[in-house]
């Protein structure tokens, strides 16, 4: 199996929308669907072109409420390209597949380089057959070009054929079912004069209310063109190219499109910069070598690699995927990191939580791509106190779902397609985002030591959420502790108590907990600064002392509620009911989606003890066992090996992974004790989109939280890399399938760590040419490694923290031991479906 190619041998209508989004091709600054040139969107099609950070707004009436969204762009389509021998019928490959003419069809991805092929073999309706190759890139070198090589041989005619190649500014959000209704259109047009080069087409347009202005030009170019001449509609532009084919000759159609925006740095008017770019852009093979020699450099970048070929692949996938979506032509652009890629418009693009999990890979790979994201969080640190000082709160209150501005982007109501009723959602008050984006400021800190972004940016983000959450919190005069009312917990099944008014729950342990770290981290940071940057920032954001007593006094008190010998998720938690999972497993299948099932039922998953994701067990996934129990036993309450082996246990059976960040999360506490249950949960995880484990969504857009969180657990968890405090410490939990581990890692400025776990080994080696040694930590052993040498000890087993978990798994959790393609870890072929 190649390792680096995902591939399909045939053409499936079913699937399409899923091959789209997995063979999106991006750049960090734009990204196009995997779609096919000659197809507009309907159908099984759906070409989106999507800018990073161009959102639009619009207002609209749902359910008797004005409610306005804002979205991630569906930007002019720069692909088209159709095809027809003349007097013939237009290359369709839904019509050619339904009246028998497609011959044969293979689409590939090749991960490695960045390249998307697509050979067609039809036959006309006039008996005359002719083969299309098109070879497709999104150019990782210059992040404003995309070209489309089409190559095109009538095997057994010879004459004219006809080729139109577009700019298609007609397009509208419709790439996600369930908000059809909702307003699409996003783009208004100019009539826009055409460039004197006949070769060059030019598309300008604006977003409707964030008034962005865009601009795409395209040059077409064939190797055997007797005529071509230029159309335009409104919103459309077009080449129409006639070609002399002569039978087995090849003849080559080269389409080279150039993306610009009023966003753009170094732009006078983003319409002159796109034709500039496109007319001098180069060939397709000038372009295609530029742009493969920078993946190649990413590639070393990113270097992990295992001794599981199809594991392999999936990890490659998501590192490809994630890097298409954040790169370092994303650094300057002021986007955050949209929950699912520039693959599609689900969650129209927003940006959630989801960094938590994508950060640490960047973080150790390309830290300037993660402070560029920890920056989109700073910028938009007004929006944030604005937010909480509207709420009546100190600090700052990052939303549930952020988009261009930072203002509160959650939707205030929800389609169930199960029973067609829009439900109120009051997942916004999921008030953890911001212990979530302290955290990652405090991580990305510990693994880079960049003091330069702590000092200027991120404890002034540390300091002004933990002001929020110190403020939230209510201090309880009877039990002396503070109590938090009224948010959410990451599981969103969870919103509100049965009969009561107001949504939200009290004392979600995970908040509760997390707040407690966070209030302590966020004066760590401060007392990292030097002085007199601390005191200006005390005297910024006017922190008194009394405020910090206040963070103090609130971490060392907080409640954390507790039933039957195990952390509660909320306060409550043990009078739900318990739900009957084998009946629901049995009746309906596939449950991740019980909220849905329920609600169509008339009833509601606040009843039960069930819920979407982990929720308390997150806090084993952002603490290390060490931490957790740090903060508890600083509040006073049990903490340890059994306690955690308990609430594991307790939790994962009563959870149905609705969402696709919980399998993984589940994967990585488990690897400590149960690597077999531990190595299934992360299959799971691993293939989630690639087999489109929840049925459609990763069509509309791929989960980049989980796939960029596989690549970090096989990294953070699996070679066992820690970076708190000053030494890079190795805890390796090694599965036996995946053989061995190799890494190349940055930690702490230096920027060639390699890595490599055996079941039998581990050795570390700090590349030549390192300014310092770095310090590790393995087992009991700390050392120090110097550059150019390498450190190296027999790999010791043995499991520490927590105790053994009793997984009560009520039978299979959602058919993955039946999921296709993956059997035994070494065989299947999870693309040929
Ligand atoms: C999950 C959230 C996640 C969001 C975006 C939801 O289904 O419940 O935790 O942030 O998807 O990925």
């Amino acid at each position: 199996m190649n390792r680096w190619i995902l591939s399909y041998d045939d053409y499936d209508p079913g699937t399409e929308r899923l091959r789209e989004a997995l063979c999106t091709l991006g750049n960090g600054y734009f990204a196009t669907r995997g779609a096919a040139p000659e197809s507009p969107a309907g159908g099984a099609h759906y070409p989106g072109t999507y800018i990073a950070g161009c959102y639009d707004r619009q207002a609209a009436e749902v359910a008797g409420r004005h409610i306005d969204n804002a979205d991630l762009v569906n930007m002019p389509n720069w692909l088209p390209l159709a095809f027809r021998a003349a007097d013939g019928e237009w290359l369709d490959i839904d019509h050619a597949q339904a009246s028998g003419r497609l011959l044969s069809y293979r689409q590939e991805l090749d991960v490695r380089r960045g390249v998307l092929t697509r050979l067609v073999r039809v036959r006309d309706s006039r008996g005359r057959t002719s083969r299309v190759a098109q070879r497709r890139i999104v150019s990782m070198h210059d992040p404003h070009l995309a070209a489309l090589e089409t190559t095109v041989v009538a095997e057994d005619w010879s004459g004219t054929a006809q080729i139109v190649s577009a700019l298609d500014g007609r397009v509208v959000n419709a790439g996600v079912a369930r908000y059809r209704g909702l307003p699409e259109a996003h783009l208004k047009h100019t009539k826009t004069a055409q460039p004197d080069d006949p070769e060059l087409l030019l598309l300008r347009t604006r977003t409707n209310s964030s008034d962005i202005g865009i601009a795409v030009a395209a040059r077409t170019r064939a190797s055997a063109q007797t005529a071509a001449t230029r159309r335009s509609e409104h919103g459309w532009t077009g080449h129409d190219l006639t070609l002399d084919l002569r039978e087995g000759v090849p003849v080559t159609v080269e389409k080279v499109a150039a993306v610009f925006t009023s966003r753009d740095h170094a732009v006078e008017e983003c319409g002159r910069a796109a034709l500039a770019a496109a007319a001098d852009a180069g060939g397709f093979d000038a372009l295609l070598e530029r742009h493969t020699s920078a993946w190649s450099r990413l590639w070393r970048r990113c270097q992990l690699s295992v001794d599981h070929a199809e594991v392999q692949r999936a990890l490659n996938l998501h590192i490809f995927h994630l890097m298409q979506t954040v790169s370092e032509h994303s650094v300057n652009l002021d986007a955050g990191v949209p929950a699912r890629g520039l693959h599609g418009e689900a969650y129209r693009g927003h940006v959630f939580w989801d960094e938590l999990f994508i950060l640490p890979f960047l973080t150790m790979r390309f830290p300037q791509i993660a402070r560029a994201l920890l920056m989109y969080r700073w910028r938009r640190l007004p929006a944030a106190r604005r937010a909480a000082a509207a709420a009546g709160r100190r600090g700052a209150m990052y939303p549930w779902q952020s988009a261009a501005d930072g203002r509160e982007e959650t939707q205030r109501v929800h389609l169930n397609p199960r029973s067609g009723r829009w439900l109120t959602d009051h997942s916004h008050l999921q008030r953890h985002v911001g212990l979530a984006i302290a955290l990652n400021v405090w991580r990305y800190y510990e693994a880079t030591g960049d003091i330069e972004f702590l000092g200027e940016h991120g404890t002034e983000i540390m300091l002004e959420v933990a002001r929020f959450f110190a403020d939230l919190a209510d201090y309880d005069r009877s039990t002396d502790r503070y109590r938090i009312h009224g948010v959410m917990g990451p599981d969103e099944y969870h919103d509100a108590y049965p009969g009561r008014d107001e949504p939200g729950l009290d004392n979600n342990a995970y908040t509760n907990v997390l707040t407690a770290w966070v209030l302590r981290r966020s004066l760590d940071a401060l007392a990292a600064l030097p002085e007199d940057r601390r005191k200006e920032l005390r005297e910024r954001l006017t922190l008194t002392r009394q405020e910090i007593i206040r963070f103090e006094d609130v971490a060392r008190k907080m409640h954390v509620p507790f039933h039957d010998g195990v952390i509660s998720q909320f306060d409550g938690y043990a009078e739900l009911k318990e739900l009957d999972w084998a009946g629901y497993r049995e009746r309906y299948g596939d449950i991740r989606r019980l909220d849905r099932i329920l609600e169509a039922e008339g009833d509601s998953p606040n009843h039960y003890k069930a819920s979407k994701q982990a929720d308390v067990l997150m806090l084993f996934y952002v603490l290390s066992p060490g931490e957790l129990d740090d903060v508890l036993r600083q509040l006073g309450y049990e903490h340890g090996p059994a306690l955690a082996a308990r609430t594991i246990g307790y939790y994962l059976p009563r959870t149905c992974d609705g969402s696709t960040l919980s399998s993984l999360v589940h994967a990585w506490i488990l690897a400590r004790t149960d690597g077999d249950t531990a190595w299934n949960l992360f299959l799971e995880s691993l293939f989630s989109d690639i087999n489109d484990a929840q049925h459609g969504t990763t069509g509309e857009g791929v989960h980049l939280g989980a796939m960029a969180g596989t690549v970090d657990l096989v990294q953070r968890c699996h070679a066992g890399i820690s970076t708190r405090g000053r030494t890079l410490q190795l805890e390796p939990r090694l599965p036996t399938a995946i053989g061995e581990l190799r890494l190349g890692l940055r930690y702490r400025g230096h920027w060639g760590i390699d890595m490599t776990c055996r079941q039998d080994l581990i050795r570390v080696t700090l590349r030549p040419g390192a300014t310092s040694p770095i310090r590790v930590s393995y087992r009991a052993e700390e050392t120090e490694i110097q550059p150019g040498a390498t450190w190296e000890r027999p790999l010791q087993h043995g499991r520490t923290e927590p105790a053994q978990v009793d997984v009560a798994l009520q039978g299979p959790r959602n058919g993955l031991w039946s999921r296709p393609g993956v059997t035994d870890g070494r065989g299947g072929d999870p693309s040929a479906e």
